[in-house]
């Protein structure tokens, strides 16, 4: 997916967002500097205080009604109260948190963390949304209504959405939209889709338990290791035979431990691994029938199975309404040709679904495919430890939320 730009349109003078790009772009080398900042510093989980800290102190003098976190959920959110009178409230959110892997890019301002890096991007959805506020606090006075900066960490695995949502974020919020960077998209473009967006992300804990022995007399124990490889093959027809496909699931087994040596057949074996899926109904599906199949099959060669699943995050559904607005804005501060609606959610998960779960919302993903790669597939995704981006297109970020506010205020 690489299309050949063309020559971008751009909204008409009268319009309010004619001249949002611009003043993206004046604002794209403090944007790129905080993104930097924070990419040196990674933090982990629930506490990011040095991030929290950079992100008041760059929202300071902005005029906004902010309230901070303490260091065990450093959270951010600031309200930005529109001159112009009474309106809906809507919600713009960045996460903060970085992953817990070594980085391995030959940039300048590289982690100097050992064992953190920001290669989801998140320092990057921090600095565009940070530049945001600014260029909406300079117009406070079109604004009808409220617009609420929602700074989130956590996101990796930690549910950070859940507790800040559980504090009173979304309370008086009409919409809310995220953006997220992906290198696997061309920089200057932006996608997303109604409905499923992100899969649910759920693992499982299978333990199978036989009666260990003497590797030479099977006959005398209950040998746990090919009951194992039978449900692992049994999972896949599970996936295969029993969903539909038009409505799937991955179910993968990512971790198969069983023995100690050669000449002695244990007594237990471990399967771990994921389930993902992109509707409730499969997402339910697949952890009823996981007991089942294993149980059944344990049982069947005379074994026991104990099978735990622990759920993770939901799917992300996207508001129709809320992806429509969205295109609409894309197409107009970025290019009618540079937006196109995604054919397929994507099977990585988001706690951004916490917050689509209880308002209308989407999730739109944005192009930073770094400009020496020419095909942006290859490009290396998010989650690696050489994942780089495009900063200039942090440009487009930063307009994206700036245009889908005032959008969805009224004032375009
Ligand atoms: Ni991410």
């Amino acid at each position: 997916m690489n299309p050949t730009p063309t020559t971008a349109s751009v909204p008409t003078a009268s319009s309010p967002l004619a001249t949002v790009p611009a003043e993206a772009r004046d604002l794209l080398d403090e944007v790129v500097a905080l993104r930097r900042d924070i990419h040196r510093h990674p933090e982990l989980g629930l506490a990011n205080p040095r991030t929290r800290d950079l992100i008041v102190a760059a929202l300071d003098g902005l005029g906004l009604e902010v309230s901070v976190g303490g260091d065990e959920l450093t959270s951010v959110v600031a309200d930005l109260v529109g001159g112009g009178g009474d309106g809906p409230t809507v919600l713009l959110r960045a996460d903060t948190d970085a992953l817990p892997m070594d980085e391995d890019t030959d940039v300048d301002f590289r982690s100097c963390v050992p064992g953190a890096a920001h290669a989801c991007g998140h320092d990057a959805h921090v600095a565009m949304l940070v530049g945001a506020a600014r260029l909406l606090a300079a117009r406070r006075d079109e604004l009808a209504g409220r617009v609420r900066f929602m700074f989130q960490p956590g996101e990796e695995g930690f549910g950070g959405a859940v507790e800040m949502v559980a504090a009173g974020v979304l309370d008086g919020v009409d919409a809310a939209y995220a953006l997220h960077i992906t290198p696997n998209i061309p920089a200057g473009f932006a996608a997303s889709r109604p409905g499923s967006i992100m899969a649910s992300a759920d693992t499982f804990h299978i333990e199978i338990v036989g009666r260990g022995g003497h590797a030479s007399t099977p006959h005398f124990c209950c040998d746990p290791v090919p009951v194992a490889a039978e449900v692992i093959t049994g999972l896949q027809t599970l996936v295969t035979r029993e969903l539909n496909a038009f409505d799937p699931a991955v179910v993968s087994v990512t971790r198969v431990q069983a023995g100690t040596t050669t000449n002695v057949i244990p007594e237990r074996a471990v399967l771990e691994g994921t389930i993902r899926a992109v509707s409730e109904t499969t997402r339910l599906h697949v952890h009823e029938a996981l007991p089942r199949l294993v149980g059944s099959v344990a049982a069947a060669h005379g074994a026991e199975a104990d099978v735990r699943v622990d759920a993770g995050y939901p799917v992300t559904v996207n508001d129709a309404g809320a992806v429509d607005l969205v295109a609409g804005v894309a197409r107009r501060v970025l290019g009618e040709d540079r937006w196109f609606e995604l054919p397929a959610p994507v099977m990585g998960a988001e706690d951004f679904s916490y917050v689509t779960a209880k308002v209308p919302g989407a999730m739109t993903f944005l192009g930073v495919c770094p400009d020496d790669i020419a095909d942006s597939l290859t490009a290396p995704p998010c989650h690696s430890n050489r994942m780089r981006l495009h900063e200039p297109a942090l440009a487009d970020g930063v307009a994206l939320h700036v245009a889908t506010a005032l959008t969805a205020l009224g004032v375009a």
